[in-house]
């Protein structure tokens, strides 16, 4: 029996398969473009994703030899926050607006004006940030009326991808709360934000848990495919709640670190938890409890950047083993993360990138070990808020691509002043995705057990207590100089 994960990121579907010995078996990714077409804007075609889906579960099938009948289940990780809307022969009305989409701060303040900031964090449990999916809505309301009037269905990327292979108009909790028209509280729409946006209820798919069976794939599909035997679709989750699912971080007292191109910690919680300034995001998670993340635009990006951008033709190997040298702190040399803007802790996408500290003895190796330590305080920004909050943190998991620097999982370390865990994969989403598929499948009673089987820590690093002192000095000096230059951004930027 196989279990598919469908991963639908930005970039790339991959799809991973597992079977019923908790084993990966294989995956294959299908690359699709992103389009700028304007300033601040993100699109992309949803025929791309269903095109390049097909495509991967053909070569997956052909490459590892499985058998026309052996995939059991299916379950997604997709890319949050995007707005597909269809019209009423569910043909696409105009290109997906993604999450990476900056063009509605009009619609933000429009949203934000009409609750109040208390109003709205009672009603969605979230503020409104460009990112989300409300006020992608509103702006095709106020900015394409013609197309407004023709929609009878919105949905997120991966649900799009559902749709064609079962035609169900399906979503799971964990990826209907970054719309911000989910009372997260009571995993239901919101009909007050709904009603304000002009969203109708037959337009939104139905709520699922993300290991819930939401159909099956349908014969013509199946045809397509090369596929038989019944297939059944879960509901799947976002990529940070499905991620989580692919590092075990299911329980209150993990915590986990994607260092991937942004930055990500989540935390989970059994119960509904909202920080009363919204500095977290507050979602649904895919084990049918929920949990809080913060999310930093340029995390391994920044590393990428200084390698790749400015010091062309070094290396990683050559500029990380400079910084190994360095002692913890960088003399006092300073990184801010914000080559992107930034989510959380502080929303600005006028935030911007700075070496602050620099002088004539500061070498490259002091300039890249405060890279990866800038990065790091940026990450502890949103574990100080957890702890403000009281949350837990018995111990943090590190996942993607920073993840593969030892020296960088030591720096976390010091700076968290946490032991951080080193688990058997690095698949995250994927995973994630395929095992809420076999909980979903009756393989699994819970999604706790599934991650149970397929999960294991294999190494811990301990914080060293002399970086863990430097750091706390450091760290309040990273903390306020955003504060200290924010007027300069916005000068800056405009
Ligand atoms: C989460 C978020 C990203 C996107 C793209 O809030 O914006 O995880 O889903 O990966």
């Amino acid at each position: 029996m196989i279990f598919l994960g469908i991963d639908l990121g930005t970039s790339s579907v991959k799809i991973l398969a597992t079977n019923e010995k908790h084993e990966i078996v294989g995956d294959v990714t299908k690359e699709y473009p992103v389009s700028f077409p304007q300033d601040k804007w993100a699109e992309q075609d949803p025929h791309d994703w269903w095109t390049q889906t097909k495509a991967a579960i053909i070569e997956l099938v052909e490459k590892y030899d499985l058998p026309k009948d052996s995939i059991r289940s299916i379950g997604f990780s997709g890319q949050m926050h995007g707005l597909v809307a269809l019209d009423v022969n569910d043909d696409v009305l105009l290109p997906a607006i993604l999450w990476c989409d900056n063009r509605t701060e009009a619609e933000c303040d429009d949203i934000t004006n009409h609750f109040g900031k208390d109003k709205l964090r009672d009603l969605v449990g979230n503020k409104a940030l460009t990112g989300f999916t409300a006020p992608k809505v509103l702006w095709v309301k106020k900015n394409r009326p013609d197309l407004f009037a023709k929609i009878e269905h919105i949905m997120l990327p991966k649900d799009y991808v559902r749709l064609c292979l079962t035609g169900d108009y399906a979503i799971d909790q964990s990826d209907a709360a970054g719309t911000i028209m989910l009372d997260v509280a009571n995993r239901t729409w919101s009909k007050e934000m709904c009603k304000f946006l002009g969203v109708k209820d037959s337009w939104l798919p139905k709520l699922y848990e993300s290991y819930e069976v939401t159909g099956t794939v349908t014969e013509a599909v199946k045809a397509e495919l090369g596929l038989e035997g019944e297939i059944l679709v879960v509901g799947g989750a976002g990529d940070q709640a499905a991620g989580a699912v692919g590092t075990g971080t299911v329980r209150e007292g993990i915590v986990s670190v994607t260092l991937g191109t942004s930055g990500v910690v989540f935390a989970a919680h059994e119960t509904y938890a909202v920080d009363e300034d919204c500095r977290l995001h507050a979602f649904c998670h895919a084990n049918g409890k929920y949990h809080s993340m913060g999310v930093m635009l340029s995390a391994a990006n920044c590393l990428n950047w200084w390698v790749e951008n400015i010091n062309k033709g070094v290396g990683f190997e050559t500029l990380l083993a400079e910084a190994e040298l360095v002692e913890a702190g960088s003399n006092k040399l300073i990184f801010l993360p914000y080559l992107m803007g930034e989510r959380t802790p502080y929303a600005d996408a006028d935030a911007k990138g700075c070496f602050i500290g620099l002088d004539m003895n500061t070498s490259r190796g002091h300039m890249t070990r405060a890279v990866l330590e800038g990065v790091s305080f940026g990450l502890n920004d949103s574990l100080e808020i957890l702890r403000d909050l009281k949350v837990p943190i018995n111990e943090v998991r590190v996942i993607g691509g920073g993840a593969k620097s030892p020296l960088w999982k030591q720096i976390l370390a010091d700076v968290f002043n946490v032991e951080i865990q080193e688990i058997n994969t690095n698949q995250g989403g994927g995973l994630g995705a395929a095992i809420l598929a076999a909980v979903g499948a009756g393989v699994y009673k819970t999604v706790e057990e599934g991650c149970d089987q397929l999960i294991r820590v294999t190494n811990t690093v301990k914080p060293i207590p002399a970086n863990v002192a430097m750091y706390q000095k450091t760290y309040p000096l990273y903390n306020k100089l955003y504060g200290d230059l924010a007027s300069w951004f916005k000068v800056a930027s405009n």
